[in-house]
């Protein structure tokens, strides 16, 4: 079988990650070897730069820098074996999230995100760069987000911004799609869990990743 590899993306509070869970158990109930990752994280190192990148305050090239480093480890440790290997990989958020909240949210210069993404991400012998090959880009509007958000746990630095911070990552989410629009599938993740369920299935399987 062939590696696949698929990104979860949207702002905080956007329901992605139950999401996760369903397409690794439908993907599994077809014979398919899923690997589920998140980032920033999915490897020992990767989840040490995770915590210092949620829990500490520091300037956004730091933040940057940090969010490639992870992103670095976890493909080299993580995502590329699995992908050689066959696997499908699920993983909860990739570069998207830092075009949109380090680019996006933060105001950080995109042009030295794609000279890192062009680094980290590229492939042996040649110029392309590893991309997944689907990402479900789950759309909502960040008012309802914030009220989902409020109250359900004690919000680590991003989701402790105010709203206008995530309009502007969601505008940089609109902004990746649109110059990738075949990569993306934009879910609309104002309906229920089931509406966005039947949406996220539709999307995969138009892709012939799932029967
Ligand atoms: P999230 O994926 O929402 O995990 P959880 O469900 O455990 O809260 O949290 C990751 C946070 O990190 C989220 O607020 C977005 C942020 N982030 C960036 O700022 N840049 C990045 O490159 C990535 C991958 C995430």
């Amino acid at each position: 079988m062939q590696g696949l590899f698929i990104s979860f993306e949207g702002i905080d509070g956007a329901g992605k990650s139950t999401h996760v869970e369903g397409l690794a158990q439908a993907l599994r109930e077809q014979g398919r070897t899923v690997t589920q990752t998140r980032e920033p994280g999915g490897t020992p190192l990767a989840e040490k730069l995770r915590a210092l990148v949620l829990n500490e305050p520091m300037d956004a090239m730091t933040e940057a820098l940090l969010v490639f480093a992870a992103r670095r480890d976890h493909l080299q440790q993580l995502i590329e074996p699995a992908l050689a290997r066959g696997d499908v990989v699920l993983c909860d958020r990739f570069t998207d999230a830092t075009f949109a909240y380090q680019g996006g949210g933060r105001g950080f210069d995109l042009d030295i995100l794609r000279v890192l993404e062009g680094w980290v991400q590229a492939l042996p012998g040649g110029t392309a760069l590893r991309q997944p090959d689907l990402t479900l880009w789950f759309d909502l509007d960040p008012a309802i987000a914030a009220a989902r958000l409020a109250g359900a746990r004690v919000p680590d630095k991003f989701e402790a911004q105010p709203v206008e911070f995530f309009r502007r990552v969601a505008a940089g989410y609109a902004q990746r799609m649109a110059q990738a629009p075949a990569r993306f599938a934009r879910i609309d993740a104002a309906q229920d869990r089931d509406g966005v369920w039947t949406d996220v299935l539709a999307a995969v399987r138009a892709r012939k990743m799932l029967a």
